[in-house]
């Protein structure tokens, strides 16, 4: 197949460029496209063949459901068939922007999107170029990221371009994602509302809202032997091809044992990662994720960092680990997920 690459000025975006990939989707055609957190792979949700290809191209398990991608509160009404309060006082806080919600879901919604289960999730996505697209398709626009299922995902649209190029119709190009990681996902179908995945809207902020738990997945310290709430709790994720080590605990031992690490695997290629404040601490291929000052920083870089070693075709990558708090719970989240190995130091 051969797949279109649009370049837009995601601050400034050509709606004409836009209207061309909103044709796309209302063919039942497939767009990836930019949000500010990674890259999605779009289809209609209300055409639950063109859905189905999302699957296909992606290698995505079909029990694990879709994001509705909306551009106002009216698709909330059509999706969804109770919408509780605190939606509403969290859309009204956090939308635009990376936090999903989990309702119960009406009929129009295919099983396809959600996997058979009866709930449906949705967000707004901070990103002119986003919003637009979802605008002229004229539908909520269902969107996993837009990898092939369980690589990192993509925060670039080269990122896109290496898993999809030739097997969707259309790439949008509008630069990096900011934020680095995906949005919060939240279930309000419970009580009280439980926190599923970490994300850009962390617990902090949620609880000066919302009465709110987190899911003890939602931590990934062990893995996850329960009924799972979220389908894609069960799946390995962001897995780089090397085989990775997470080393967690205080920053002195953590750089100690990174360095015993390094020196046991000597031989291998090892790549490290790093911060701003550890890397003179290390010798080799050392990346630095961001600053440990600044949390933001290392979310925005994390998944760029774990395909770069991959192309440079490491056997080994050491993590350094961080502090739960904020988006570090996020980042730990997926820190934990990709690593073959979590060592306490
Ligand atoms: O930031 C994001 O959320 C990105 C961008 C493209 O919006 N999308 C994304 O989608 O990360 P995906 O499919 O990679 O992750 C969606 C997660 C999965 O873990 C899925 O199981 C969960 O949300 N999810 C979606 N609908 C759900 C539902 N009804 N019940 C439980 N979990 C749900
Ligand atoms: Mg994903």
């Amino acid at each position: 197949m051969e797949t279109c690459v649009i370049r837009v000025d995601r601050e400034n975006p050509d709606i004409e460029k836009i209207k061309i990939a909103a044709e796309i989707i209302k063919n039942g055609g497939l767009v990836a496209f930019p949000t500010e957190t990674v890259y999605g792979l779009g289809a209609n949700t209300l055409n639950g063949e063109a859905v189905m290809k999302i699957f296909k191209v992606k290698n995505r398990p079909p029990d694990n459901p879709l994001i509705n991608h909306i551009d106002s509160k009216e698709w909330l009404y059509k999706l969804a068939e109770e919408v509780p309060e605190e939606a509403i006082t969290l859309a009204d806080a956090f939308w635009p922007g990376p936090l999903t919600m989990i309702f119960k879901k009406k009929d129009i919604v295919p099983d396809v999107v959600t996997g058979g289960l009866k709930t449906t999730s949705m967000r707004m996505p901070d990103n002119k170029i986003a919003l637009n697209l979802i605008k002229y398709s004229e539908c909520p626009i269902a969107a996993p990221s837009a990898n092939l299922s369980g690589k990192p995902s993509p925060t670039t649209a080269e990122h896109v371009i290496h898993d999809l190029y030739g097997k969707i119709d259309c790439i949008i190009d509008g630069g990096k994602t900011d934020i680095g990681v995906e949005s919060t996902v939240i279930d309000l179908t419970v009580d009280p509302p439980l926190l599923l995945r970490p994300g850009g809207v962390t617990y902090e902020m949620l609880k000066d809202f919302i009465e709110i738990k987190i899911h003890p997945a939602a931590e990934a310290m062990i893995k996850f032997k329960g009924k799972p709430e979220s389908p894609g709790m069960k799946y390995r994720h962001y897995a780089p091809k090397a085989d990775m080590i997470l080393v967690e605990g205080e920053i002195n031992k953590m750089i100690k044992k990174i360095q015993e690490i390094y020196e046991e695997n000597k031989g291998k290629k090892i790549g490290i990662i790093a911060t701003e404040e550890t890397k003179k601490f290390y010798t080799g291929n050392i990346k630095i994720i961001g600053s440990r000052r600044n949390m933001r920083t290392v979310a925005t870089n994390l998944f760029k960092i774990l395909r770069e070693f991959d192309r440079e075709g490491m056997d080994l990558i050491i993590s350094e680990g961080f502090s739960t708090e904020g988006i570090g719970l996020a980042v730990m989240n997926r820190l934990r997920k990709a690593a073959k190995t979590v060592i306490k130091a």
